[in-house]
């Protein structure tokens, strides 16, 4: 019986690609960026499944050009660069890779935090360009963190890890935002659902871990940054068009926010003169959130499992339209 023919659009951990390589007449595009979309539409006429990355967009002409497609893996918890209705419609289920990246990406969230909050990037480029020449009274002056508020948009996993290491590390209070009650954060985390104008003018940092979909695309914009206290730190690892970058932008250079720590940003790279790389209250990190050997390892196998059982026709460990498999 010949194995089914798979697409995966990037090396990923062997720890998942080895699954894939001995159970599919498996391709890897090993180019170090992502295939092209002409290429990934040619790449995948004949195939049955396809492993891809948020940095593939998956849409219904794609689909439409993959009629043998069984299953869509993505290795990622996020999604949105597949069209999920379009996917099901055509009855494929999509795979994603929740819960092994949680305090991973609650890490960073905390490392960018932290760091945009005493200028720890800023004081390191002025240490490597030789500006230090004595101790300064009234340099370098940051914000506190202990006893603060925090304010989490899109209390999930991810979200409530964070505010779990911000109460329990440094004693913080904590705002949430979200569609549903965490009633588990409400009750060991003292957490308090309110409003989102409500978090943004009451919390000293503002940390973002919704989903991006049409709701939440562009709601950090300029009216938002005009609730934020001027001390405010805002960081976001969940995705860049969360955010009206050239609001931002002006709300960082104007002290409107003290500072933001960004992993994502709107495109994916930044254009080389995007103020943000250059502002010195902004911290840019290439999307690394996950990037940890157990992170980054077990979302590879989840990946492979999801495809594999794609291609069998059975339910995916996780599965972002379940609707389909039931069908
Ligand atoms: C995800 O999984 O959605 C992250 O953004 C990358 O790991």
């Amino acid at each position: 019986m010949p194995k089914p023919k798979v697409f995966v659009t990037r090396a990923i951990p062997a720890a998942g690609l080895n699954k894939v390589r001995q159970e599919c007449d498996a391709e890897v595009w090993t180019e170090p960026l992502p295939p092209p979309a002409d290429v990934l539409k040619r790449k995948i006429a004949d195939c049955e499944g396809l492993l891809c990355l948020l940095t593939d967009k998956i849409d219904a002409p794609l689909l439409a050009a993959a009629p043998r497609l069984k299953v869509l893996s993505n290795y990622a918890v996020g999604f949105n660069n597949i069209d999920i209705p379009a996917a099901t419609a055509r009855g494929i289920p999509v795979g994603n890779t929740p819960g092994v990246l949680t305090d991973a990406t609650a890490d960073m969230a905390f490392a960018l935090l932290i760091s945009a909050a005493r200028r720890i990037v800023e004081s390191q480029r002025y240490a490597a360009e030789g500006h230090w020449k004595t101790w300064e009274p009234m340099g370098h002056i940051g914000q506190d963190l202990a006893g603060r508020m925090l304010g989490v948009v899109g209390m999930g996993r991810i979200g409530a890890a964070l505010a779990q290491r911000c109460r329990g590390g440094w004693n913080m209070q904590v705002l949430y935002h979200d569609q549903r009650t965490n009633e588990q954060a409400e009750r060991d985390l003292g957490a308090k659902r309110v409003e989102l104008d409500e978090l943004l003018a009451r919390s000293d940092f503002i940390s973002v871990h919704a989903d991006l979909n049409d709701s939440t695309r562009g709601m950090f914009n300029k009216a938002a940054f005009a609730k934020m206290k001027p001390t405010a730190v805002f960081v976001n690892t969940a995705r860049g068009p969360l955010v009206v970058e050239a609001d931002l932008v002006d709300a960082l250079r104007t002290g409107r926010i003290f500072s933001a720590g960004l992993d994502v940003t709107d495109p994916e790279p930044p254009a080389v003169d995007n103020p943000l790389l250059t502002l010195p209250n902004c911290i840019v990190a290439p999307h690394i959130a996950s990037a940890t050997v157990a992170s980054r390892n077990a979302m590879a196998e989840i990946a492979a499992d999801n495809l594999i059982a794609g291609l069998r026709g059975q339910p995916l460990r996780h599965c972002v339209n379940p609707e389909v498999q039931k069908s």
